[in-house]
Parts: C-alpha cells; sequence; structure tokens
C-alpha cells in the first residue's frame, strides 16, 4: 500500500483530543524542542499540525525574527489550525503530503512532527525527505507513541486485546501504530547523525487524561471500514470496560510512552 488512510478524526471533530494530547504531552514536547535547539531566529517547519497546538508553542519560541511553516495534508486540520492560532505571527500553513511537501530544499533550520510516523505507510521515506528539507546541520526533533505501552494497574485483559486489535486496524491502514519502537534505527538509516532520546509515561489515577486511550480507540473503530462488524462490536465492548476502569479512581491508568528523538543532518552532507 502506496498511501495510507489517516485514521482519526480531523477538524473540529478531532480537536478535543488533540487538545487532551496537548495537556497531556505538550509541557514535555516543549521541553524538548528547546532542549534539542528550538531558539529564536530558525526558519522551522512543522509536519502534521494537526489542529495546531505545538504550532502555536513553536511560533512563540523563535520571536523575534523567526518563521515557521506548519504542513497538515488534511484541509480540515489545517482550517482549525489557522483558527486556533489566529492572532499568533510568522506562521504559514500549508496543505500538502508530509512525504513530498515540494518545499525548497536545505531551508530549514529545525523540522518538528508528532504522532505523524505512526501513521504513514513509509516512515523510511518521511525521514529521507526531511533531511532534504533540513539546511546542512539542521536539526530533526520528532515524537512518536508506543500505543502498546499503555497500562492498568490492576490489569485489564481488554487492554491487551485493544493493542492487538489497534495494531491490525494500523496494518489494514497501511501503518504501524508502534512505530515509535523503531524510529532510532530509522532515524539513523536516513543518514543523520547525533541522534539524541528520551521517554515518559504521564500515569493517572483521576481526570479526563485517563480517558485519552479509549476515545483514541473509539474514534479509530468508526474509521476502520474494512473491519468485519463482529470485530468493531467487540472493539466497543472494549472501550465500556476500559471507560468503566478509567472512571474508577482505584484504577492506575498509564498512557502510551511517548518516545522523543532529535538528531542533525549531518554539516558536510
Ligand atoms: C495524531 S494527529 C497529530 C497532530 C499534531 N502533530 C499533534 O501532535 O497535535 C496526526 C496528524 O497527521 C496528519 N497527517 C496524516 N498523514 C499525513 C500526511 N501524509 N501528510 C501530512 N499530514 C498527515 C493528520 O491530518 C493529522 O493532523
Amino acid at each position: 500500500m502506496s498511501q495510507s488512510v489517516y485514521a482519526l478524526n480531523v477538524g473540529r471533530e478531532g480537536f478535543d483530543r488533540l487538545a487532551l494530547v496537548q495537556k497531556i504531552y505538550g509541557p514535555k514536547s516543549r521541553e524538548w524542542l528547546l532542549r534539542s535547539g528550538l531558539r529564536p531566529g530558525m526558519r522551522v517547519l512543522e509536519l502534521a499540525c494537526g489542529t495546531g497546538a505545538m504550532t502555536r508553542v513553536i511560533a512563540d519560541s523563535i520571536v523575534p525574527g523567526g518563521s515557521l511553516v506548519a504542513v497538515d495534508n488534511s484541509e480540515a486540520q489545517l482550517e482549525t489550525a489557522k483558527a486556533s492560532c489566529a492572532g499568533v505571527d510568522g506562521v504559514e500553513f500549508v496543505r500538502a503530503d508530509a512525504c513530498a511537501t515540494g518545499l525548497p530544499e536545505g531551508s530549514f533550520d529545525l523540522v518538528y512532527f508528532r504522532l505523524l510516523a505512526m501513521h504513514l505507510p513509509d516512515p523510511a521515506g518521511l525521514l529521507r525527505h526531511i533531511r532534504t528539507l533540513l539546511k546542512p546541520g539542521g536539526i530533526l526533533v520528532c515524537e512518536e507513541a508506543a500505543i502498546d505501552s499503555t497500562f492498568t494497574d490492576p490489569p485489564y485483559a481488554e487492554q491487551l486485546i485493544l493493542h492487538e486489535m489497534a495494531a491490525a486496524l494500523a496494518s489494514d491502514h497501511g501503518s504501524d501504530f508502534n512505530v515509535a519502537r523503531r524510529l532510532g534505527s530509522l532515524i539513523n538509516e536516513a543518514g543523520f547523525e547525533s541522534l539524541e532520546v528520551s521517554a515518559h509515561m504521564p500515569i493517572y489515577v483521576r481526570g479526563e487524561e485517563k480517558f485519552l486511550e479509549v476515545a483514541s480507540f473509539g474514534e479509530a473503530l468508526n474509521h476502520w471500514q474494512s473491519a468485519p462488524i463482529e470485530v468493531i462490536r467487540e472493539g466497543r465492548e472494549i472501550c465500556e470496560d476500559l471507560s468503566r476502569a478509567a472512571s474508577d479512581e482505584r484504577v492506575v491508568y498509564g498512557l502510551s510512552t511517548m518516545r522523543q528523538f532529535a538528531a542533525k543532518r549531518p554539516a558536510a552532507a
């Protein structure tokens, strides 16, 4: 399969889930970007900007003198991102495929993406494209979640089934929701150097954050066109069981580990 089909809602319908993603993961994303070299004055590219949660954070970090191109292949996402970044200066929104943006080669100081490679059939192709877009010595910063790392304490068997179903769903969409587990190798193989890595897992006993896994999986079930009806029905029952677990303050809920990567395009290449 050369083209993957995006597995989640876009635009207004996907906004609340991505706002929750930002609430949970956003502070560490910002920290990682700054630690990896995001600075005022840089020319930055954000791929798969979604509804613009990190677009705003990046734009605020590169003033004065910086500029940001925010790319997504969904018009609905871009419209929502533009609205949520109203009043933010120095951002240009572009609709393009992240793997073939058509943007000028060698023109960015830093390229960033979060939760994109997991939706693509060819994450290695994405990384090779990013390498051409960066200036020599330019920085790649990216973050991907390992979807099968979630846990509950006490353990719910339903969650293991969810992991299996999510893997099958991704495979039917031509992608790999656990690409985070091999992204370091892919970055090295794409010709980057000076790889840095980190990871963090958000864990909760209460709050809306506990529902992120169920909300994301429930949404993805709606887009799983090729699955038999019994599979979708089983998926919905799992969502109900895990929602009950998330509502129970005696259940500890561990969300997906976010793996963070930074690397450089070699200066001489
Ligand atoms: C899970 S969302 C993440 C959004 C944002 N990076 C964030 O973390 O808040 C994935 C985004 O990737 C976009 N996307 C999926 N495939 C794409 C592609 N081939 N090129 C550009 N964007 C793509 C989707 O439209 C969606 O906005």
